[in-house]
């Protein structure tokens, strides 16, 4: 059975702030390895991406391996060549498939078609590898994240989503501020506090950032929701977090970001290009965090 990274949770408990410890170390020590030395990685991706395609295509030639990029639009994905059959197809050529796509069932059919890992690159539900990346990014600067409250300011979305899985697995105490309508899916929610996780939902984002040590936000409209701009723009008014909300936070809070970022709608220019934005130290560390996932995925 290959190993696949699709949540937070395929990463069994005990193990996961050691991948982070991981990370850590491969960033520090500027580790060049051979773990993908004879490899071939697929990355296949049905919606855009800077970081995430960078930092897999990088990360994957600094562990020794090779990297072939696929669009679905240039594909016969785009042509709807069933899933089923692909899968079967490039698990063939390949050694790892990196996917982006819209629903995580897709996710589960190419894990079930073929007989090579998949990693989640983003889906509508999660984004595994990014919120694995904003532990490595948390835990360099305050590395007793059980000890942590963080903030999930807007959209209850694949980011949210993965954070709170984080929560069950770190430990720290997560407040979701997001407007009615746009809560996170009640089942992923159950799940994750079964597991341990401390999460909190409210109404209030200047609650949600009382105290907290590190604030989070994202677009209003993900990728897939472009129609639904302006109609969110109305729902979230009131979430952007701006010089107000990060003054609600703990003296030294930090501001997180996935990117790309709409400045003047989920955060204000002032906050993004603050001190306590640490937005590109968390877009380096997708880098270190990929090799890490990789090394874990493929060690096993
Ligand atoms: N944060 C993130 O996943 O960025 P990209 O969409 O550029 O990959
Ligand atoms: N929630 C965003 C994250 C982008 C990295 C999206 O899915 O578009």
């Amino acid at each position: 059975m290959p190993n696949h990274f699709l949540t937070i949770f395929d990463i069994p408990k005990e193990e996961a702030l050691a991948v982070v410890k991981r990370a850590h170390q491969m960033k520090a020590e500027g580790l060049r390895l051979d773990t993908l030395a004879g490899k071939t990685l697929l990355l296949i991706f049905e919606k855009a991406s800077t970081r995430t395609r960078v930092s897999f295509e990088v990360g994957v030639r600094q562990l020794g391996g090779d990297a072939v990029f696929i669009a679905s639009r240039d594909s016969q994905l785009g042509r709807s060549e069933p899933l089923e059959d692909t899968a079967r197809v490039l698990t063939r050529y390949a050694d790892g498939l990196v996917v982006r796509t819209f629903g995580q069932h897709k996710l589960d059919v190419l894990a079930n078609y073929g007989d090579i890992p998949v990693i989640n690159a983003l889906t509508d539900e999660y984004h595994p590898c990014q919120v694995m990346s904003d532990m490595l990014t948390m835990y360099e600067r305050t590395p007793e994240l059980d000890k942590l409250k963080v903030a999930w300011i807007g959209d209850g979305n694949n980011m949210a989503h993965s954070f709170i899985n984080a929560s069950a697995w770190f430990g720290f105490e997560l407040a979701i501020a997001c407007p009615e309508g746009y809560d996170p899916d009640q089942k992923i929610l159950d799940k994750a506090v079964d597991l341990g996780a401390k999460v909190t939902i409210t109404r209030d984002p200047q609650e949600a950032a009382s105290g907290a040590h590190y604030i989070n936000t994202d677009v209003w409209a993900s990728m897939g929701q472009e129609e639904e701009q302006r109609i969110r723009a109305e729902a979230f008014a009131g979430f952007i977090v701006d010089e107000a909300m990060m003054n609600r936070a703990a003296s030294d809070a930090k501001f997180m970001h996935c990117l790309p970022a709409h400045r003047g709608e989920e955060v204000s220019e002032g906050v993004f290009e603050s001190p306590a934005s640490i937005v590109f130290d968390q877009a380096e560390n997708r880098l270190h965090m990929q090799k890490a996932i990789m090394e874990w995925v493929f060690s096993k």
